[in-house]
């Protein structure tokens, strides 16, 4: 097999940047040089060190000035909801029963599903995310497409089939034995192949029975190696249902605890409205706290309170992601400066450095997946971003007057989009090139 080397600013992260004068957090090559060979980084460092090491001959693609950085992680995104981005004028409960339900029911259509996830697909790397943790339907089928797309893509991909079985019209409810059967069957023919992971996702307290949160609980106890992803504390009217439905709980976190839900690979939406006991058991059982500042945002369902999450004498792991289609962007530079402006209302900055943090290191720590990717360390798999400072004339034009890489950073987060996003490596292989224009 051939290998290609990367060359380009490069930029990768050891640990949370604690402020811009933070330099040991990350390690930044003026002419960096990534060497990939079948799908990993096999050495990084200078260009001039890694040409060396590579030999003449080596196929070579030249990026500067353009940001080599580690693909982008989204920690949560529903599939199925590519159709209700920009649903108008409700709260989370209403949102769901009157735009999100009614849509996910058209995924019952095997082919309906196939079109969304090779779309999904597409928009995730147009906005140079290489990695997301991700709902399907209810429907097996629905799973099924987007294991196929992103196998067939060769995407680390993280994902399941949501359960339901209360509280929805019955075109998207399953059973407490069909959903069990169905995630059973989805383990057995994706988790492991390639690098799909399946997540074993009941969608929410509101929409599952008792009968089917102990069937959750008893495939999260057969299967410990997987992840589990579900939504908490989102929205006030949400909770207080919830309470209604679970009259013998604590608070709604007592209810994925009492069923057995809760561990260091539980990755939970939202968690605005958390009381200090919940965050307390968040933080013993390693429970991810996703942050989802768009989503928040457009459903009015609250601030997230990042900092206070991180420096509580027993701190949160925290992930951050697009939510869409709660959320309004699949670009993790949208989302994380709409999470600035959230961190800000609450009296607090996010250094530029944390945020690329976040987005790459980060969510691939509270994913748990570091050692596969979100750095550009050797050894990992060759996921990478390349992102372009000056690619629209706002921010060209504001690059004038940039002097440092933090500004540069938070100019990219700030001003990016899509547009700034200039290629996209998925195990080592441009990837760009492969989404559709029409
Ligand atoms: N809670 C339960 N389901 C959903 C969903 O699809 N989106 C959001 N934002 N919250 C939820
Ligand atoms: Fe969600």
């Amino acid at each position: 097999s051939t290998a290609t080397l990367l060359r380009g600013r490069t930029l990768t992260f050891r640990r949370w940047p604690d402020s811009v004068d933070d330099h040991g957090a990350y390690v930044y090559e003026e002419d960096g040089g990534l060497l990939m060979r079948d799908g990993r980084i096999i050495a990084a460092g200078s260009y001039a060190e890694i040409a060396a090491q590579a030999g003449v001959g080596v196929e070579t693609i030249d990026h500067r000035p353009h940001l080599l950085l580690p693909g982008f992680i989204d920690a949560h995104v529903h599939v199925p909801q590519m159709q209700v981005i920009a649903s108008y004028g409700a709260e989370l409960l209403d949102w769901l029963n009157n735009y999100t339900f009614p849509e996910e029911s058209k995924f019952n259509d095997a082919q309906h599903g196939r079109r969304i996830a090779r779309l999904f697909v597409d928009e995730m790397l147009r906005h140079g995310t290489t990695t997301v943790a991700a709902y399907c339907s209810v429907h097996k089928q629905s799973a099924e497409a987007f294991f196929a797309e992103t196998h067939e893509r060769n995407l680390l991909t993280i994902a399941g089939k949501v359960m339901m079985d209360r509280n929805a019209p019955d075109t998207v409810l399953d059973t407490p034995q069909s959903s069990y059967d169905d995630t059973k069957a989805l383990i057995a023919e994706w988790h492991g192949k390639g690098r799909q992971l399946y997540a074993i996702t009941p969608r929410f307290a509101i929409t599952s029975s008792p009968e089917q949160m102990e069937a959750a609980g008893a495939l999260a106890s057969e299967f410990p190696a997987l992840h589990v992803q579900t939504h908490l504390s989102e929205n006030h009217a949400e909770i207080a249902l919830t309470r209604e439905l679970y009259p013998w709980s604590k608070d709604y976190t007592d209810i994925y605890a009492h069923y057995g839900l809760l561990g260091a690979k539980t990755l939970l939406g939202h968690c605005i409205h958390l009381c200090e006991r919940e965050a307390d058991v968040l933080s013993e059982t390693g429970a991810v706290a996703v942050f989802c500042p768009t989503s928040n945002l457009f459903l009015g369902s609250g601030l997230f309170d990042y900092q206070r999450y991180r420096r509580r004498e027993k701190p949160l792991r925290i992930a951050a992601a697009s939510d869409v289609g709660g959320g309004t962007n699949y670009s993790m530079l949208r989302t994380m400066d709409e999470g600035y402006k959230v961190i800000a209302l609450n009296g607090e900055k996010l250094n530029p450095f944390a945020s690329f943090w976040q987005m790459t290191r980060g969510n691939a720590e509270a994913l748990s997946v570091t050692d596969r990717v979100g750095t550009l360390d050797a050894g990992t798999e060759a996921d990478i971003v390349v992102l372009d400072s000056r690619a629209t004339p706002a921010m060209r034009l504001r690059m004038e007057t940039v002097e440092t890489l933090a500004e540069e950073l938070f100019l990219i987060q700030t001003l990016g989009d899509d547009r700034a996003i200039r290629e996209v490596y998925v195990a080592g292989r441009a990837a760009k090139s492969t989404i559709a224009t029409s």
